[in-house]
């Protein structure tokens, strides 16, 4: 009956079907999925940090309420990605424990720091820039609903990017020490945006796995190359130089030419010693602490309703 189930299971993605909760799936599947998509809800959650770190201090009364929009947005993403993992069988408590105890991954971009405001012009610009890039594809991804909440989440993502770039157009428009302070966090912001797309495909483990069953649909350089292309005429209009000296489109290779990226630093951050990783776990475990008396509040008044009492 197995054989019957993979074959099933073979031919739905052949035919560009969707796998839905139900349906039989082969184990690895299921785990590379909930190992995917709660890495990609922790990033979101994470995510929220470096950002949050400017709502009080956003330069005006409009800056602040987009910045507080878009921080929500960040947590409802979060949210619907966690939800897409429960239905693979994880429950939300154990996806949390992972990550309070350091033993999840989430995006190595959210442990560099934001000193100043520009780093949310870079943030939106690049960051969710490259977001995008990564995620548009996964609207198509094989299992129903990881692909179903990236539609909206791609949307929204959409937003942030315009809104950074805006941030940094304004700023590159004003004095010249706002300039200065454009071109610096889109230094610090350039290599490690890069970094989003995963390690280079030949040292890549999941890639091939991941492209075979339809949850990626692209590779993680042919994502970096189009990324690239995305952000040099951009660049251009906003009048910030990309920190590549090397950078160019070669028309022989049909590619990109870049530097080559320090997978060191890359490593390292995953490996949790980047410049924030402690900072941010610490933040999300008294987060977490502190939200215990909700929880357990919600818990309460669950099971009080659960069932009527006079049953
Ligand atoms: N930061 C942290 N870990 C990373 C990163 C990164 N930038 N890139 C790769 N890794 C990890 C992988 O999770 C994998 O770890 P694991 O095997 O221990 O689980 C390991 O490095 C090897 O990488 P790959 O074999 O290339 O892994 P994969 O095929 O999963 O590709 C990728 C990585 C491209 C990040 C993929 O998981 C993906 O598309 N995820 C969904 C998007 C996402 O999570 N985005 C988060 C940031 S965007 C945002 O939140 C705004």
């Amino acid at each position: 009956r197995d054989d019957e189930a993979q074959a099933d299971f073979d031919a739905l993605i052949a035919a560009e079907q969707r796998i839905e909760p139900r349906d039989w799936m082969p184990d690895a599947y299921r785990k590379t999925l909930i190992r995917q998509i709660s890495q990609h809800a922790h990033s979101e959650i994470i995510g929220m940090q470096p950002e949050g770190n400017w709502i009080t201090r956003a330069p005006s009364l409009k800056r602040k309420a987009i910045l507080m929009a878009k921080v929500q947005d960040e947590a409802g993403h979060g949210l619907y990605l966690y939800s897409a993992a429960q239905t693979l069988g994880i429950t939300r408590d154990e996806m949390t424990q992972q990550l309070i105890d350091g033993k999840a991954k989430y995006s190595s971009i959210f442990n560099y720091p934001t000193p100043t405001w520009a780093d949310m012009g870079a943030i939106g610009w690049l960051v969710d820039g490259a977001a995008i890039c990564n995620q548009v594809p996964l609207c198509r991804a094989s299992y129903g609903p990881y692909g179903r909440a990236m539609v909206r989440v791609c949307k929204e993502e959409s937003f942030h990017q315009r809104q950074g770039f805006e941030i940094l157009l304004t700023l590159m428009q004003g004095t010249p020490a706002q300039r200065e302070m454009a071109q610096d966090a889109v230094n610090r912001w350039y290599w490690p945006s890069l970094m989003m797309f995963g390690p280079p495909d030949d040292a890549s483990p999941n890639s091939a796995q991941s492209m075979a069953w339809k949850i990626k649909r692209f590779s993680n350089d042919e994502l970096r190359q189009r990324f690239v292309g995305m952000l040099v005429p951009q660049a251009e209009i906003l009048g910030v130089t990309l920190p590549d000296p090397e950078l160019r489109w070669d028309q022989d290779a049909q590619r990109w030419h870049m530097s080559e990226i320090d997978w060191t630093e890359f490593f390292e951050v995953l490996a949790g010693r980047g410049p924030m990783n402690a900072v941010r776990l610490q933040n999300r475990r008294s987060a977490h602490d502190d939200g215990a008396w909700v929880r357990e509040a919600a818990a309460a008044y669950a099971d009080k309703h659960a069932f009527p009492r006079s049953l």
